[in-house]
């Protein structure tokens, strides 16, 4: 296991210098770019500009006769998409092929877990496969870019897209873009199954205020380049083909407007020469931000600000022609987003092969996309607490209730983003429990409730006459697909409907209780973990969650996921993140907290540290946590040095055992912080992770080698450089506890 880690890493590493626009291959891209584009009309060009969602086959066939179109999204019949595009090419004057893009999250028929759950794997292979799978089997369907990876920071479970994230951290975040942009495009762009990634939403759309989607955020300079912009870096050195502009203001300025980070980040310091769409409409949008008085300024004030292409507002193409008449936009602009435009479909090889081969054996479904899917749904699955060792269930177990509301929910566990997904192939909890393990043990059913906002008490009764009558109870609970997602915030945190009363009834029986959320986001669930004997969490599973979680139910599967984000303890708790910074008062570990504060105390006796006097200063569960059947002893951490120059690297190595009963996988985790900086810094920072699968008793030396490089930050005078002075490091299973070790580094 770990040499192939190794290899993945190597792979990377040597992608990242190829990447899938590999300039070699590609240079004489830039000759038919310019050759082509000195023969096309400015109608032509705004043409190219413009992306539509049609409605309406003859209108959009029209219009793209006349070269008003460059790329469309949402068909994905594959004969329409022939159709539409031999219009395209057989038709319009210079013969141009559309682009066909589609929202290609998490699976296109085969649904991953959500991307959340996909990176609670820390496994960039399986990731990387996944979205492998989801491109063979959506470029079948002539979908050739998918508006994927988002790798927005997201720090507030109370915004909805948190579900589409990777979660809060910065470095874990980069590694699953850049598997997900591997897995999309493939090795070349101009493969008929590859299909383009898009990094999206540039920049720090996760950071809006209140956690409520759409809204303001916030974030200096420094913040975005030390916490939001490096996943997008990541992506773009992953060779991600295209960028998508957010729909925030930051500190004023759209994203889809904001030259800064359009231009003067992505263009001039990362060099990056693909593609940046708006995203929807968010060109038109800008009118209600008030920062555009009507379409034609929010046209001019895109592209001047580096925007290429226009998603469905239209003010590009009904504009920009007067706008270069005035001199509000030069050619030269004009010429730029057409040139990104067109060498995006030069290298995806639109011009040699514009239509979709329909696969003679379908590829939706193929065995093999199934079994990638449970996989990744086994390692996405986190076993957040295990008492009197609950799971997995024993041959002695005759009778299991199965029960709440989402236990047999097929279009609720797909989860949110799905467009194309179909809820007749999800295989739920219920389904495969009975068909995988039915034959060992008498399976009932009672729902409890009929979904997961169902307020009625009426079915708890059935189903706690039913658990008297079993030896364990299994309930799922958790979140609708509809309850996360775009445009879906909540303030409040805890389960909906009458979920906690339905465990808390459970729990009352005195049976085994195992509960297992399904959600797409971080719950409260601090009473339901103190009722339940076993936690699971499960963000949203995909199509094969079901057998996943059979199999870590009945022990043949061993969970290995790790939280990608903090689990707060009250929804007042958000934002809450791991790498905070310290504060001029930290709290400290005992705090007295609000039950115990005596009455009549002095208004000095209590707090005066940073910490919520009813939730405390910890969370419900830390970045990075997650249990196993197993258990894993961690020793003797050692440094090849306590002191290091700029150059060089450090070495650190710990000896990890399994000390339990079961083979497992460990994910070990390498934080470091840097004590002193010239502006303030996190606690810690996640700077490399591995699964290291050992058998039990096993042991082994897991090394990590970190270059000194690696702990470079922006500065008080906006730099990025490593500065000298004391660090921290740990190596553990978590962010919250690790064997740690102390090192400088010293200007040499
Ligand atoms: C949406 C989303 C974006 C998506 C686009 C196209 O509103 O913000 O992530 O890719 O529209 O569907």
């Amino acid at each position: 296991m770990k040499a192939r880690n190794l290899m993945f890493c190597a792979a990377l590493a040597t992608l990242s210098l190829a990447s899938c626009t590999n300039k070699e291959i590609y240079k004489d891209v830039e000759a038919r770019v310019d050759s082509l584009l000195s023969k096309m009309t400015l109608d032509e060009k705004l043409g190219q500009m413009n992306q539509l969602s049609p409605w309406n086959f003859d209108e959009l066939a029209e219009k793209v006769r006349k070269g008003e179109v460059g790329s469309i999204l949402n068909y994905t019949d594959p004969e329409l998409v022939n159709k539409i595009q031999k219009v395209a090419v057989e038709e319009s004057r210079l013969g141009i092929p559309l682009i066909v893009a589609r929202d290609v999250i998490h699976g296109y028929k085969t649904i991953f877990p959500i991307p959340l759950g996909q990176a609670a794997t820390f496994n960039p292979e399986i990731v990387e496969r996944g979205a492998r799978v989801a491109a063979l089997e959506a470029t079948s369907d002539g979908i050739r870019w998918t508006f994927a990876p988002m790798i927005d920071i997201s720090r507030d479970a109370r915004w909805g897209r948190i579900a589409e994230s990777c979660g809060e951290d910065p470095y874990l975040t980069s590694v699953m873009g850049a598997a997900m942009v591997k897995g999309f495009q493939g090795d070349s762009l101009d493969n008929p199954t590859s299909m383009v990634a898009c990094a999206k939403h540039f920049v720090a759309y996760g950071a809006a205020e209140g956690g409520q989607d759409y809204n303001s955020t916030f974030v200096p300079e420094r913040t975005l380049r030390n916490v939001y912009l490096p996943p997008f870096k990541a992506a773009a050195e992953a060779g991600c083909a295209t960028f998508m502009t957010s729909f925030n203001d930051n500190d004023g300025v759209p994203g889809t407007a904001n030259r800064f980070v359009l231009k003067d980040i992505l263009r001039d310091e990362w060099k990056f020469d693909g593609m940046v769409v708006t995203d929807w409409n968010s060109a038109g949008e800008m009118i209600s931000h008030g920062f555009c008085t009507d379409g034609k300024d929010a046209a001019e004030k895109s592209v001047n600000a580096g925007v290429d292409m226009d998603m469905v507002s239209e003010t590009f193409i009904k504009n920009l022609k007067l706008s270069v008449d005035e001199g509000k936009v030069s050619m030269q602009a004009i010429d730029n987003a057409v040139r990104n435009i067109l060498r995006l479909k030069f290298r995806m090889g639109l011009f040699e092969h514009p239509y979709v081969d329909v696969p003679s054996v379908p590829v939706k479904y193929a065995e093999t996309h199934l079994q990638a899917a449970k996989e990744a749904a086994e390692q996405s699955v986190i076993l957040m607490k295990n008492d009197s060792r609950t799971l997995p269930f024993t041959d002695k177990m005759r009778t299991l209730l199965v029960t709440g509301p989402m236990a047999d929910a097929p279009y609720e566990q797909l989860g949110t983003w799905i467009f194309d997904g179909e809820q007749e192939h999800t295989q739920t909890p219920l389904k495969a429990i009975k068909e995988m393990y039915g034959d060992k043990v008498n399976v009932v059913y009672e729902p409890g409730l009929g979904y997961s906002r169902d307020k009625s008490l009426n079915g708890i009764a059935k189903a706690v006459n039913a658990a008297r009558r079993a030896d364990a109870v299994v309930v799922l609970v958790g979140e609708e697909a509809v309850l996360s997602g775009e445009g879906h915030s909540l303030a409040n945190l805890e389960l909906q409907g009458a979920q906690r009363q339905l465990v808390k009834a459970l729990a009352a029986t005195g049976k085994p209780l195992v509960t297992i959320v399904m959600a797409g986001r971080p719950l409260v669930i601090a009473e339901e973990a103190e009722a339940s004997d076993a936690l699971l969490y499960s963000f949203h599973p995909g199509t094969m969650g079901g057998p996943a979680i059979a199999d870590i139910l009945f022990g043949k599967v061993n969970p290995s996921a790790k939280t990608p984000l903090t689990f707060p303890r009250m929804s007042g708790q958000v934002p809450v993140y791991y790498a905070h910074n310290n504060t001029g008062r930290p709290a400290k570990p005992d705090e007295m907290l609000i039950d115990d504060i005596p009455v009549g105390a002095g208004q000095t006796s209590v707090g005066g540290r940073s910490f919520y006097l009813d939730a405390g200063a910890k969370p419900l569960y830390p970045f990075g946590y997650g249990l196993s059947y197993t258990s894993f002893e961690y020793s003797d951490l050692k440094l090849s040095s306590d002191t290091f120059g700029p150059e060089d690297e450090i070495t650190a190595t710990v000896e990890l055992r399994n000390a339990g009963r079961y083979d497992g996988t460990e994910v070990v985790q390498l934080y470091v912080q840097d004590k002193v900086g010239s502006v303030t810094r996190p606690v810690k920072e996640l700077k490399a992770f591995r699964r290291i699968f050992l058998k039990a008793g096993e042991s082994t030396a897991v090394s990590f080698t970190l270059p000194v490089s690696e702990l470079a930050f922006w500065g008080y005078d906006m730099r990025y450089k490593v500065e000298p002075g004391d660090f921290k490091l740990w190596v553990g299973t978590n962010s919250a506890e690790g064997l740690s070790a102390d090192f400088a580094v010293s200007v040499r």
